[in-house]
């Protein structure tokens, strides 16, 4: 390699390792002040555009960041050689609102171009989905960067079903370091938004290969859930992930104590004794609720990539880079 290609190599190198510097609040005071305001101003938009949307763009921080760390690895699109995140199973047909994103991140390269990350972006974001909802709003740590690639298996590996189980879902994130709190305290995200009738077939018709409905499930509500989703459903269609899915507040625990939870992985939160007593503090004191959120969000947020990253200056694709035919030199 020539002393010139070397140097090259090592900035390259140096670049992308850039990474290991830590998260903090106002990362970008300096170098993009009106970062956090634009990205709040995008979900605004949204908001008044599709109230759900801003609920499809929470639901980005826990499929990006349980996937190889917060490195907005989830919103690459597919390429000629790369099957990205978004074909995964938990993802495919169902994640939704990638162009709030995209608009946010236009604002900010319009402001400061290539300083914010698009992982940074979703996590952003998602704090600014539950403050415009009714939820608390927070000091969220910045300075992430962004994946060169994405893989499908990964995601596949790793993200639950709506079948899960309290013990599978304890275990998943214990090995993030999420506690059973952070767990149901995080599982209170399902107070926004909406999910398919895919996602409950087998739990109003088989459940567990029984040939049952889950027995935890209210008659009253079995019976709405039926009329919703009754046997040869176009299984697109939605249904509310609690009553009142515009506004995040506690109302999810509400509705798992009365055995109306939607997901099975949400009513097995009150079925199973290790996570009944925080469903059952959480329905009675909203503002206990808000605080182990916002700390499960914090800590799911601080996962990092151990991987080499980029500021992307499109979320959907990494940037070209001329040098990159230096490996082969
Ligand atoms: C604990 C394990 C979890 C499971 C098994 C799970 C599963 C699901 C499923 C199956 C859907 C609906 C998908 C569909 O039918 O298209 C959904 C929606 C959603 N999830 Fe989760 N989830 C979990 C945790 C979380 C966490 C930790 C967050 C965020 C912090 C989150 C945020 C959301 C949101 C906001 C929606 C609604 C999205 C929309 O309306 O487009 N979920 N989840
Ligand atoms: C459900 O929606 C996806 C796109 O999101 C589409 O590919 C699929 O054909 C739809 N299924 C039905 C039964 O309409
Ligand atoms: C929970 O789910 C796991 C994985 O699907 C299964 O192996 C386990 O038996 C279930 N636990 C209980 C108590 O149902
Ligand atoms: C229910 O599921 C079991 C195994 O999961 C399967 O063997 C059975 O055929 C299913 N029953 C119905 C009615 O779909």
């Amino acid at each position: 390699m020539s002393p010139h290609l070397s140097v090259l190599f090592l900035l390259l190198l140096l670049r992308q390792t850039a990474m290991a510097v830590a998260l903090q609040p106002g990362y970008y005071a300096e170098t993009c002040p009106g970062a956090e305001a634009a990205v709040r101003e995008a979900m605004k938009v949204a908001l008044i555009r599709e109230p759900r949307s801003v609920a499809s763009v929470m639901r980005f921080q826990f499929h990006d960041c349980f996937v190889n760390g917060c490195d907005g690895s989830l919103l690459l699109d597919d390429t000629p050689t790369m099957v990205g995140e978004k074909e995964a199973l938990s993802n495919i047909n169902s994640l939704r609102s990638f162009e709030v994103i995209d608009e946010a991140k236009d604002a900010l390269e319009k402001a400061c171009p290539g300083i914010v990350s698009c992982a940074d972006v979703v996590i952003m974001a998602a704090r600014d989905a539950v403050a415009l909802t009714g939820g608390p709003d927070w000091e969220v740590k910045l300075g992430r960067m962004d994946s060169l690639t994405a893989c499908q298996e990964d995601s596949n590996d790793i993200m639950p079903s709506p079948r899960a189980n309290a013990s599978f879902l304890i275990d998943l994130f214990a090995g993030y370091g999420l506690s059973v709190k952070d767990l149901v305290a995080l599982s209170g995200s399902h107070s926004i938004g909406q999910a398919r009738c895919f996602s409950i077939m087998f739990r109003l018709y088989n459940q567990s290969g029984t040939g049952r409905p889950d027995p935890a499930i209210d008659p009253g509500f079995l019976d709405e859930l039926y009329k919703l989703c009754p046997q040869g459903v176009d299984q697109n269609v939605t249904g509310n992930l609690d009553s009142t899915p515009r506004v995040f507040d506690n109302q999810y625990f509400k509705d798992l104590v009365a055995g109306r939870g939607f997901l099975n992985s949400d009513q097995t939160l009150f079925t199973f004794p290790q996570t009944r007593a925080y469903v059952r503090r959480f329905s009675l004191d909203q503002d206990e609720f808000f605080r182990a959120f916002l700390e499960g969000m914090i800590k799911m947020g601080d996962l990092m990539s151990d991987r080499p990253g980029e500021i992307r200056r499109n979320c959907r694709v990494v940037n070209s880079r001329p040098v990159d035919g230096l490996s082969e030199s």
